[in-house]
């Protein structure tokens, strides 16, 4: 990046809103486009991207918002992708070998020309075979014009019901941003603030509703290009949407793969309690430095009922009312 384009950035940045997240300024948000993101470096980074992300016509980005099941979405797709490539046997599948997030890079952790967490270089991503699964936290208003406008390049979005995806969050957050607190001057969060945070919409990515609800009208708009998935309907029936999403990026089970049971064994293999179990995914960190079992928990569909009071569920569906009224986007809770 250029000296006046980083200076541009710079004080673009400083502008900003900020507020601070688990009772602290020491971990500072930062709201760029009515969106809450993590601190000045990811920001900056959001810029860069923008500006020299160049999408190829058949790269596939998986977009979500944070714990709505990216995660499991990177190795349902990645098998889709490789099987119908004839890349390897199931049984060689780097799914069991890498973890998820390292399968799929996120287009906000390359490094761009300054870096966030520097896993990859933007000049390391053209290696990456075609077709490319990038992933991406990123609200569509700030996707790179070239992923907006290419007319072959699909995104796939996966979204949760707002009460499970809260509270994994919560989980999430409590256990990860303080065990990356160096200077350990967080505190944890209750549940309570937590959903205080969440309702107003500052937590990372945030706000939700509207993250899921652009997305959403996107899909409806055009749903050739994004596909709008739902956790729920994926743990309630994987194989119909496992066919939707192979149909969606051009590479169809066969009548011959489906009676091979193709697809039974993949929805298998990337089934949280296999991913659990795999020894690259219970032992170390991440490039964060995230332990990498923090991404499997419990993957279920209800769990926040033991978590929510009266009077919370009342305020979330008021919220989820207001926010999705005349979309016709519903979400099942149980
Ligand atoms: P819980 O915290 O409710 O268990 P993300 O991948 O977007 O970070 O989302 C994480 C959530 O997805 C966690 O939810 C996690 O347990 C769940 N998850 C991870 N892998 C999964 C899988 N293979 N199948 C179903 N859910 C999964």
């Amino acid at each position: 990046m250029l000296a006046h384009e980083e200076k541009q950035v710079e004080e673009l940045i400083h502008q900003l809103p900020k507020s601070g997240i688990l009772g602290s300024q020491y971990r500072s948000i930062i709201q760029y486009q009515n969106f809450w993101f993590p601190g000045y470096l990811l920001i900056e980074n959001i810029l860069k991207c923008q500006k020299h992300f160049k999408a190829k016509d058949n790269d596939l980005i998986i977009a979500s918002h944070p714990k709505t099941g990216t995660t499991w979405l990177n190795t349902l797709l990645f098998a889709i992708v490789n099987r119908a490539n004839g890349n390897h046997p199931m049984s060689e599948s780097p799914i069991l070998s890498q973890h998820p997030h390292h399968l799929v890079n996120r287009l906000e952790d390359v490094n761009f020309g300054g870096g966030f967490y520097n896993q990859l270089s933007s000049s390391q991503l053209d290696d990456i075979p075609s077709p490319r699964i990038l992933g991406t936290h990123f609200p569509y208003v700030l996707l790179p014009e070239s992923i907006k406008t290419s007319n072959y390049c699909r995104i796939l979005y996966i979204c949760r019901n707002p009460f499970d995806t809260l509270v994994s969050q919560w989980h999430f957050y409590n256990k990860v941003l303080i065990d990356l607190d160096g200077e350990q001057t967080l505190k944890p969060y209750t549940f309570e603030q937590f959903f205080e945070d969440w309702f107003e919409g500052r937590i990372l990515f945030g706000p939700f509703f509207e993250h899921v609800t652009d997305y959403w009208v996107q899909s409806l708009a055009n749903p050739k290009k994004v596909l709008f998935l739902k956790y729920e309907d994926l743990k309630e029936n994987p194989t119909v949407h496992l066919k939707r999403m192979a149909d969606f990026v051009g590479m169809p089970f066969s009548i011959e793969e489906e009676s091979r049971g193709v697809i039974r064994e993949i929805i298998e293999m990337c089934s949280i309690n296999n991913m659990k179990e795999l020894d690259v995914n219970k032992n170390g960190l991440n490039y964060y430095g995230v332990e990498k079992k923090a991404y499997f928990r419990k993957g279920e569909v209800g769990g926040w009922i033991n978590y929510f009071t009266p009077p919370m569920i009342e305020r979330m569906n008021k919220l989820m009312q207001q926010k999705l009224q005349g979309t016709g986007l519903t979400f099942k809770l149980v």
